[in-house]
């Protein structure tokens, strides 16, 4: 098992996700883009922390008609990202284009096909949000619903919220791996998280992979800060 801790680089430019990469690299197992970040210092980013030797978490929640998805997914590819995300409301079509244009481009290209990550009901949204936009279903239901229709697709992972995890395991198949954030170490000021775990709660629910952002990026030290997240957990997944 790898070092899960996976870094959100929420930081508004190159130079900041650069001098954070350098620090946590050797202490972490990868490093999320997100669409600030994206939008902001676009691929060249991307490229740069690839350089590094790091791998990426491509977050840029993909949502569109099943070609121009996979085309997305196919310049993911190419720029050697080992995670990304779609949204899985875009329908089994789009999963499905998804997930074989990953396959597909990487072996053109010689590469692992990343992980593509489906993304179900944003946690921003209760129930009363679902019904505004069509779905009367609760917000679990509707979770479990997206996540089968993931798997139907052939996508290997899912995001979720950490309070998902546990149920989400139950029902999915084991090769299913979750991504989860809303991971504040104990003590830790939750922000604007509203339901965490701490890291070793998360990973014993059964999460594969932690995004922390916060409590490593805003410590007066992320390299110490990500070290003793580390500390934390379990030693078979440390290294
Ligand atoms: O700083 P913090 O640890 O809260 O960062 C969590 C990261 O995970 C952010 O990049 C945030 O956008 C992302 N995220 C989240 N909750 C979700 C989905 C994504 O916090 N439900």
């Amino acid at each position: 098992m790898r070092n899960p801790i996976l870094v959100a680089l929420d930081v508004p430019t190159a130079e900041q996700a650069l001098s954070l990469v350098r620090e946590l690299a050797p202490v972490v197992g990868g490093f999320k883009v997100g669409s600030e970040l994206f939008t902001a210092a676009g691929p060249d980013l991307v490229r740069s922390i690839r350089a590094t030797g790091a791998s990426v978490f491509l977050d840029l929640k993909f949502h569109d008609i099943p070609h121009t998805v996979s085309r997305a997914v196919a310049a993911a590819v190419r720029l050697d990202v080992q995670m990304l995300t779609v949204h899985t409301s875009g329908g089994l079509a789009m999963l499905q284009a998804a997930e074989q244009s990953a396959q597909h481009t990487a072996s053109q290209t010689g590469r692992t096909a990343p992980l593509v990550l489906g993304v179900t009901v944003l946690t921003s949204l209760d129930g009363a949000a679902l019904a505004e936009v069509g779905c009367d279903d609760h917000v679990g239901r509707q979770v479990e619903r997206l996540a089968s229709l993931a798997v139907r697709a052939g996508l290997r992972g899912l995001v979720c919220s950490p309070l998902e995890v546990a149920g989400l395991r139950q029902v999915l198949p084991t090769r299913m791996q979750l991504v989860t954030p809303g991971i504040r170490p104990e003590g830790s000021d939750p922000g604007d998280q509203r339901r965490t775990l701490t890291p070793a709660e998360a990973l014993e629910a059964g999460a594969d992979w932690l995004v922390i952002g916060r409590p490593i990026t805003a410590s007066p030290n992320p390299r110490e800060a990500a070290e003793k997240i580390l500390a934390s957990l379990p030693k078979d997944r440390r290294s």
